[in-house]
């Protein structure tokens, strides 16, 4: 069989968490191939009508913002079901999701979005790995390493099970819970924070070296920079990846430079 994963990853959980998935079902003799949605990859629609024909398996996989899917996703789902053409079959789909502390979101919400794309949700998982906004609170915890590695095995073990779910052909749909409902509230209010989030960035010019490493990695192309300084568009899917991947770590969050040496960003999970 050939699955073919479109994903997001801010900060690499999720990238991650693709990897892993692609290796089992390759280990078991079948074809996993995985496409980045980020802006600078520039998939033409051509080219995603192309992958989800020859795919036998459509996968979607993204982190969970606010109880939600981050906009990027949401927008490249809108396109999906643009592009549908008509007399296209369905298609099974399967959606891995990752979070940091509770997921409140869930398989019911993924297949309201899904409707009309002409992908039929047969499995959801999410994989609970670690958050990736970093704080500038004094009081905030150090990053746990060790904790993350336990999490990753106990998701390792889930995409291990989620592949031989696909590959008998059964259902496997996890994730619902309390915690959905939790969602239910906080993704009235989340999506306004998320879309002002762009507001909130900023780069500290002292420090900043001009490497454009920013400008060139936001996928989804919301950072400018003029040749005096940097602008930050609305665009922004809030995923913190200027913030935790600047080498000098000159991305400010409501105008707060927080030093790297003290403050240590993520950079998505090592093995
Ligand atoms: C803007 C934003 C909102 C988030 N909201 C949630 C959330 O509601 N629940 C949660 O468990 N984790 C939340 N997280 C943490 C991410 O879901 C988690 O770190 C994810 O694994 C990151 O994946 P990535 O490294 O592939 O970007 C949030 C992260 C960001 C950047
Ligand atoms: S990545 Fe950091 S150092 Fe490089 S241009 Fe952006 S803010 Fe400046
Ligand atoms: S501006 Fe920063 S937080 Fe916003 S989408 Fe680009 S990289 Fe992500």
């Amino acid at each position: 069989m050939k699955f073919s994963t479109f994903y997001f990853s801010g900060t690499g959980n999720t990238r991650w968490a693709v990897e892993t998935f692609n290796a089992i079902i390759s280990e078991k003799g079948h074809q996993a191939a995985m496409f980045s949605i980020d802006f600078g990859e520039k998939l033409s629609d051509e080219r995603i009508q192309e992958i989800v024909r020859e795919a036998d398996c459509i996968g979607l996989a993204n982190p969970i913002y606010g109880g939600d899917v981050p906009p990027i996703m949401k927008g490249f789902i809108d396109r999906l079901i643009a592009i549908r053409q008509p007399g296209q079959t369905e298609k099974k789909a399967f959606v891995i999701n990752t979070f940091g502390y509770v997921n409140a979101f869930g398989p019911n919400e993924m297949e309201k979005l899904l409707a009309g794309s002409g992908l039929v949700q047969t499995a959801y998982v999410n994989i609970h790995l670690c958050n990736n906004v970093t704080s500038t609170k004094p009081d905030a915890k150090p990053f746990d390493q060790a904790l993350l590695h336990k999490r990753m095995g106990q998701g390792k073990a889930e995409l291990g099970r989620l592949a031989d779910s696909l590959l008998s052909g059964k259902k496997r749909i996890k994730g619902h819970g309390p915690q959905t409902m939790i969602g239910t509230m906080i993704r009235k209010k989340v999506p306004e924070a998320i879309a002002g989030h762009y507001q909130t960035l900023g780069v500290h010019l002292e420090t900043c070296n001009r490497c454009m490493v920013c400008v060139n990695n936001c996928p989804t192309g919301s950072i400018r920079f003029d040749g005096d300084g940097f602008t930050f568009l609305p665009g922004c899917t809030a995923c913190m990846r200027c913030y935790n991947f600047c080498p000098t770590g000159s991305i400010t969050m409501d105008g707060v430079y927080a030093d790297p040496q003290q403050f240590p960003r993520y950079q998505g999970p090592m093995e």
